[in-house]
């Protein structure tokens, strides 16, 4: 992230707190509306929604990006799945965001002139061959390491993206080392589902000890210098939660780990078809942006009522980090670099 994304983030976060702004500082988006693996935790291949075309795409992130926005992450399904990626990516690029692609690496290979502008590819490894397969399907392990290999060789900044289960938590050192051995980041996730597809995944859940465990075993290794990317406040909130198997905390109301969401407020989600969500949680009601202004569909998605923030992706970090948690701050400054 350059200066002006700084400025322009603080900016939005002045407007939002101080003035009760809406501004979409960071948006992530599904943008393809399918994808191509049948993950074991994941239920967003089963049913394939119709994506905006190229010229409504485009028109909506010139929107955001006169509302606000300085960041956009292509995720929450396979992006590389859409032919025109490379012209939405270098759209986006000019108009000076920091861009980032989540992908599950399958046509990262060849694809690659198409995302050279990305200023972060995010790529999910779960562990080895044996393990990575498993969670995902056989010849994804071989598939993301190429696309590793060669997005690195052709010069992109990588992350790794690793979600935590019941089978992988052994190999957080094989993780830490491929990471470390290829120069690049990596962050781990707690498992979730989304509730509205009600889809739980008991066989992949750990103990809460042995979640816990693993996740004392990640900070310590980040205290040694390990290129891990979760702040150590997110760890550590991650460590208190009350219930793995409740990942919006829905029955429970944990005092202790009270945080105010900042989701339609500095940051929002899209779906493939315009719907606004605060987050990827899928929380709420929606109003679309093809038939509301994103000012009202903002408003909408912040008015939701969770007890605390997610287990999901990177929310409890960008509340930690909206609620200008200095140690979440330096950590952003850190990884972005
Ligand atoms: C939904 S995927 C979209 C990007 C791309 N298809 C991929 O697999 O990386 C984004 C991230 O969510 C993770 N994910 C999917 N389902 C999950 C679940 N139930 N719990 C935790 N993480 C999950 C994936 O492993 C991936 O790292
Ligand atoms: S985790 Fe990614 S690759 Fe796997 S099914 Fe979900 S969207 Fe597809
Ligand atoms: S899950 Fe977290 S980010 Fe999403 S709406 Fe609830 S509190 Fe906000």
């Amino acid at each position: 992230m350059n200066l002006r994304h700084h400025l322009g983030s603080a900016r939005a976060i002045l407007a939002a707190r101080f003035r009760g702004r809406h501004v979409p500082l960071s948006v992530t988006m599904a943008v393809a509306g399918r994808c191509n693996y049948r993950c074991a935790y994941c239920s967003l291949w089963t049913e394939p929604v119709p994506p905006l075309p190229t010229d409504e795409l485009l028109g909506l992130i010139d929107g955001l990006a006169r509302a606000g926005m300085q960041r956009i992450g292509f995720s929450q399904d396979e992006p590389l799945l859409r032919k025109d990626i490379g012209r939405i990516i270098d759209h986006c690029k000019q108009r000076g965001l920091y861009v980032t692609l989540g992908s599950n690496g399958a046509l990262v290979t060849a694809r690659l002139a198409e995302i050279r502008e990305l200023d972060v590819l995010v790529l999910s490894l779960d562990g080895p061959r044996e393990i990575h397969d498993r969670h995902r399907e056989p010849g994804a392990y071989e598939r993301v390491m190429d696309a590793l290999a060669a997005a690195r060789a052709a010069g992109l900044t990588v992350w790794i993206t690793t979600v935590l289960t019941r089978f992988n938590l052994r190999h957080i050192p094989w993780l830490l080392e491929t990471a470390a051995r290829h120069e690049v980041r990596i962050a781990f996730q707690l498992l979730y589902h989304l509730d509205h597809e009600a889809t739980s995944h008991p066989e992949l859940l750990p103990d809460a000890t042995d979640y816990q465990a693993a996740l004392e075993t990640v900070r310590r290794a980040q205290k040694r210098g390990a290129p891990v990317i979760n702040s150590p406040a997110q760890i550590d909130f991650l460590k208190r939660w009350p219930d793995y198997g409740d990942p919006l905390c829905s029955n429970l109301t944990p005092d202790s780990l009270a945080l105010r969401c900042w989701g339609g407020r500095l940051f929002l989600h899209l779906e493939p078809n315009g719907d606004v969500y605060p987050c990827s949680q899928l929380v709420g009601r929606p109003l679309n942006v093809r038939t509301h202004n994103l000012q009202a569909a903002m408003a909408n998605a912040a008015r939701q009522a969770c007890p605390t923030c997610c287990l999901g992706g990177d929310y409890v970090e960008y509340n930690l980090l909206f609620g200008l948690h200095p140690g979440c701050l330096w950590n952003a400054l850190r990884v972005t670099r």
